[in-house]
């Protein structure tokens, strides 16, 4: 009887542990993508220019591999690969971007390109048909030229701009989009790009320039916001929101850095998120306050923070139906010491005379600006509920940066681990998370990194004209995940030598393993019942 006892009480513990590793049953996974990641096809069919085309044809030292977007992986022609790669991992979402001046050559609405246009039709179409739901990025960072040079993001005009290619992009695909990000990562976009002036438009202007365009992107944002809620919430119910980046931050030494971490949380993630998701509403107030002394220091009469007005407070607040954000790494802060200056791009901060180093215990890939830390999910997500509330949460990117390598167990390894924090974020923590977006479907142009630095789970053959993709390891691997709706996944499932999808699971190998043992438990407990 003992024996029996204990059988079924390690059965009920199995069945627990089984669920336990389980998503909530509405959970959704996806990959990602961009267009001038992928696309190529930079000038094709009457495409305007974009700022990332202008860089790398105009400075061949901008790209480390002296590449560029030109051609990419060719999604411009073989995005019908794309799609079937989606689906045969069971995808249940696919987050790509629209290239403005594909769409808008000029970047304004008096000239709509029909094969723009049509590319994006044909995309949407195909996902919807094997059952994939398009998530649509409005900005991936490449702006048209012409817009650049008005100012681009520092001009104020910008967030018209925007919201006329959101009414036109709406007015297009809303149909059949029902999740859309405005714009994606704006740290990237106003901080990267003007303080380090290595991305496009590649000018270093790093004293005014980030903050007009932090206000302006945040105006674009809710304008565009604001304008779906008038005219297409009520015909067609989708959902928006942006995707920030988030760098989870933390002391460096206990208790000394403690506030300077919350000040740094504040500059890299509350900028972007405080004005639309705070009660309150507007910059983080002590962001605000340190901003001004800190310009009133350097000699300015007025903070280099512009300001908002009510208005556009209230227009930019509750601007988002969840809260997306992307998750790469982590940092931990402190004061700068003599001689030392942060550079900004994630190695510190000048407006707060901090430094940031690399976390203990951190691995990495194939770059040093991703330490790779999976707790720092589960950090990041609970920061963010406890800063602004229970909402519901979308990690819309997070992705390893890997070499050329098919049998990448580091890469399974890498979504194992943060798939693990994100679960516990959520049975444990309480986070309303709805999803979660690997980075990326396919191996793309890695900005700086050109073409060395591998994201894709389907592997993309730069050398080869046709650009033949071929399913990595992790492949089957997410596929399984997705299957099973749990990272726990069987051995033969995450180890197996053999090519990715040589045996596509059918019926949730994980589930499906828990459930043999349980069998098995129960019909070893009768036998001595
Ligand atoms: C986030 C960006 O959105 C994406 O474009 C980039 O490739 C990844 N980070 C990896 O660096």
């Amino acid at each position: 009887m003992t024996l029996t006892y204990s059988v079924v009480l390690s059965s009920v513990l199995l069945a627990a542990r089984c669920h336990a590793q389980q998503f909530p049953a509405k959970f959704k996974f996806g990959a990602a993508s961009a267009a001038y990641q992928v696309e190529g096809g930079w000038n094709a069919d009457g495409k305007g220019e974009s700022i990332w085309d202008r860089l790398v044809h105009t400075n061949k030292d901008a790209i480390e591999d002296g590449s560029t977007g030109d051609i990419a992986a060719d999604s411009y022609h073989l995005w019908r690969e794309d799609v079937e790669m989606a689906s045969e991992m069971g995808l249940d979402f696919y987050r790509f971007s629209i290239s403005w001046p594909r769409i808008l050559p000029s970047g304004l609405s008096n000239n709509i390109s029909s094969a723009g246009v049509a590319y994006y039709n044909n995309l949407i179409d195909e996902l919807l048909l094997h059952g994939i739901q398009p998530v649509v990025t409005m900005y991936h960072w490449d702006l048209p030229v012409k817009l650049q040079d008005l100012g681009g993001w520092t001009n104020p005009l910008i967030s018209d701009w925007f919201e006329s290619y959101a009414a036109v992009l709406y007015s297009l695909y809303a149909d059949r989009v029902k999740t859309w990000l405005t714009i994606n990562e704006p740290i990237v976009i106003c901080d990267f790009s003007y303080n380090g002036g290595v991305y496009a438009p590649g000018i270093k202007e790093p004293e005014l320039a980030p903050y007009l365009c932090n206000k302006h992107l945040m105006i674009a944002h809710a304008k565009a916001y604001r304008l779906y809620q008038r005219d297409y919430k009520h015909k067609y119910d989708g959902r928006i929101s942006l995707a920030n980046n988030v760098l989870w931050i933390e002391p460096f030494e206990v208790p000394r850095d403690i506030e300077l971490a919350e000040l740094g949380l504040e500059h890299m993630v509350g900028r972007y998120a405080h004005p639309i998701f705070s009660k309150e509403g507007g910059w983080p107030k002590r962001i605000e306050k340190h901003m001004l002394e800190y310009s009133l220091k350097q000699g300015y009469n007025s903070s280099r923070l512009p300001a908002f007005t009510e208005e556009e407070k209230k227009l930019i607040q509750g601007s988002a139906d969840f809260f997306g954000f992307n998750y790469y790494t982590a940092r931990q802060i402190r004061p700068a010491r003599e001689g030392e200056h942060g550079t900004w791009f994630i190695d510190g901060s000048p407006e707060l005379d901090a430094m940031l180093e690399v976390p203990p215990g951190a691995t990495f890939g194939a770059t040093e600006l991703i330490a790779i830390v999976p707790r720092g999910l589960r950090e990041m997500l609970v920061y963010l509920k406890n800063t602004y509330g229970d909402i519901e949460y979308l990690i819309t990117e997070n992705g390893y940066p890997g070499w050329k390598d098919m049998e990448d167990h580091a890469r399974i390894d890498f979504i194992r681990d943060h798939l693990e924090q994100l679960h516990i974020a959520i049975e444990e923590d309480n986070v309303t998370v709805s999803g979660y977006t690997y980075w990326s479907l396919l191996d793309n142009f890695e900005w700086l990194g050109g073409y060395g630095i591998r994201f894709g789970i389907y592997d993309v053959d730069f050398d080869d004209p046709k650009r033949t993709r071929t399913p990595r390891l992790s492949a089957k691997y997410y596929a399984c995940v997705i299957d099973g709706n749990s990272y726990n996944v069987s051995l033969e499932c995450s180890n197996s030598p053999t090519t990715a999808f040589s045996r596509i699971p059918t019926n949730g190998d994980s589930v499906r393993n828990c459930v043999s043992i349980l069998v098995w438990m129960f019909t070893v407990a009768l036998r001595f019942i």
